[in-house]
């Protein structure tokens, strides 16, 4: 049985006070819900004061990215072996800002992969089509390339300590989330495409749901029997919102 997993991509968003005001509100709805896993995931520069707020909380942290070097002569870089060092558990890793403005291809977001769970951390894999990609048909095509570059990368067991989002890019930030069955059928399609290499991964691997989640959409899709959460963009910034979508998982 997969646990339901509510995350929150706080994306480039964040202050010290959002930090604390925004953690704190989020404990009691969290603790509330015990059968679901909750994770939000700050801007880098806040993943200390993050870990100080959440302590003692059922809250996991996540960080947005990760670079692929642990250590050395790469400046600027965020190494995925310090992320332990603030109680990091979760790595979103392809999500599509990252690889519309910032070029990162099937094979980097692969080697990211490798480097998160190098470090036992949780890939967080974020796939999903354009508008384009899916008025043209094409998206069972995209997710399964975004897929296959980990698995020859990684092997297909790894996804048996990592976690897919898939999140049609036409659904982010929109406000139009894709239906509940919509979803489905790309998620069932996911977890298919998978049973074909290995069974016992595929039927254990969860896989979130993201694109302008909100509370009051969350229980269809959750309802969805291969949708096992989601990733929450806008909606994660406002407690209310964010704790009616991690009730709604219970
Ligand atoms: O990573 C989650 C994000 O891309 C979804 O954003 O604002 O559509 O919930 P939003």
């Amino acid at each position: 049985m997969r646990q339901t997993l509510v995350m929150g991509n706080w994306k480039l968003n964040g202050s010290k006070t959002m930090v604390r005001e925004l953690i704190s509100a989020l404990k009691v709805p969290a603790a509330e819900a015990a059968n679901v896993a909750v994770a939000v995931c700050p801007p880098v520069l806040f993943l200390g004061q993050a870990e100080a707020e959440l302590a003692g909380s059922r809250i996991a942290l996540g960080a947005q990215d990760a670079d692929v070097h642990t250590e050395g002569a790469f400046t600027g870089e965020n190494s995925p072996a310090m992320y332990q060092e603030f109680g990091v558990k979760y790595v979103l890793v392809g999500h599509s800002e990252r690889r519309t403005l910032h070029g990162e291809t099937d094979a980097v977001v692969a080697a990211k992969f490798a480097a998160v769970q190098q470090q036992q951390l949780v890939p967080v894999l974020c796939i999903g089509e354009t508008l384009e990609q899916f008025e043209a048909g094409e998206t069972q095509t995209v997710v399964e390339r975004q897929l296959q570059a980990v698995i020859d990368a990684c092997g297909i067991e790894s996804l048996q300590h990592a976690v897919i989002a898939y999140e049609p890019v036409w659904a982010i930030g929109t406000g139009k989330t894709a239906t509940p069955e919509i979803a489905q059928g790309v998620h069932g399609a996911i977890r298919a495409f998978l049973a074909q290499q290995n069974a016992e991964v595929a039927a254990g691997v969860q896989i979130l749901y993201g694109g302008s989640v909100k509370g009051d959409s969350a229980a269809g899709l959750f309802a969805m029997a291969d949708i096992d959460g989601a990733l929450v963009g806008g909606a994660a910034l406002k407690a209310d919102e964010f704790a009616a979508i991690i009730r709604a998982g219970t």
